[in-house]
């Protein structure tokens, strides 16, 4: 039975790549931080599946706690097929409005954990000729949001590389691009997403389906949508002081104070249609 290592694995994406990979038969190892969550997660799971699930709980900003999960990586007995790189977290707030120790911390998740997993799970899989890695990355990639969007940049930029060099080893690296997805993402980041038009977000169901598909064929980008394929094409394609433009603080808070804006005109003007609204009185 194949095995998948994922991590981020308690909610959101996360969760939901767990769930459809033990649907298919796999063998699951999950990582994430809160440790009742896992247990909670993983019973759920081994309810409905047949599959072994594993959990290893670690923060995997911590180099010690990273280190355990790469050396589950090299495990030359309970091997690991699929390696997921989920876990991540955006912060609310400009660079300066945020402690520059939050910043590093949210870089060595989005990040270094990315490299250090990647590079355990490769250098494993290559001596087996079989294998896959899929990175979660973003479409604010391609964008100047930020810390959060210059680490998302890196592991596209990251992946792509690794993928060429994999070539011909029979181990494969996709990274996935999603646009907005409905998760715990801004919730917990405190992130105010009211006014964003229900068009702009997707399902986690829908995102993680379309991702295993792409690195089951090995495709390199996964960008789940047809509406999120062309706005990542304008966004490589445009001219990158328009994306400044348009991805900076002011334009997004700008955006934001618009669109609660509309959405309060638009629910005070439905209300005086309301006829039990009407004062008959006056
Ligand atoms: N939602 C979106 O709109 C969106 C769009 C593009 C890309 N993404 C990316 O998708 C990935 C998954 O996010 P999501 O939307 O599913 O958010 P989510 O629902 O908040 O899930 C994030 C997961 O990451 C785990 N996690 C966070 N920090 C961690 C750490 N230091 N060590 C270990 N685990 C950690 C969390 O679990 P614990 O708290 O238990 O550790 C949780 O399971 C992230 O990389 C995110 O950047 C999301």
């Amino acid at each position: 039975m194949a095995r998948a290592l994922v991590t981020g694995s308690t909610s959101g994406l996360g969760l939901e790549f767990a769930w459809q990979l033990a649907g298919t038969g796999h063998d699951l190892v999950l990582v994430s931080r809160d440790e009742d969550r896992l247990h909670a997660v993983s019973e759920q799971i081994r309810d409905v599946h047949d599959v072994r699930v594993e959990i290893l709980p670690a923060d995997l900003s911590e180099r010690e706690r990273l280190e355990r999960v790469a050396v589950r990586l090299t495990d030359p007995v309970d091997r690991i097929d699929l390696l997921i790189n989920n876990a991540g977290y955006g912060l609310r707030g400009g660079f300066l409005d945020i402690g520059v120790e939050d910043h590093e911390k949210q870089m060595d998740t989005l990040m270094k954990a990315v490299l250090v997993l990647s590079h355990a799970a490769a250098r494993t899989m290559v001596q087996r000729r079989r294998g896959a890695i899929l990175n979660v990355s973003s479409l604010a990639g391609y964008t100047t949001a930020g810390p959060y969007a210059a680490s998302k940049s890196w592991v596209t930029v990251f992946t792509e590389s690794l993928a060429m060099e994999l070539k011909g080893t029979g181990v494969t690296a996709t990274a996935l691009l999603p646009g907005f997805v409905q998760t715990e993402f801004h919730e917990r980041a405190a992130m105010s997403m009211d006014g964003m038009p229900r068009v702009t977000w997707l399902k986690a169901p829908f995102v993680v389906e379309q991702a295993l598909k792409d690195t089951a064929k090995g495709t390199v980008l996964s960008i789940p949508s047809v509406k999120y394929r062309t706005a990542g094409e304008f966004s490589r394609i445009a001219p990158r002081p328009l994306i400044r433009a348009m991805t900076s603080p002011n334009w997004y808070r700008r955006f934001q104070q618009r669109a609660v804006l509309q959405s309060q005109r638009k629910a005070s003007r439905r209300a005086l249609r309301a006829p039990w609204q009407r004062d008959d009185e006056t």
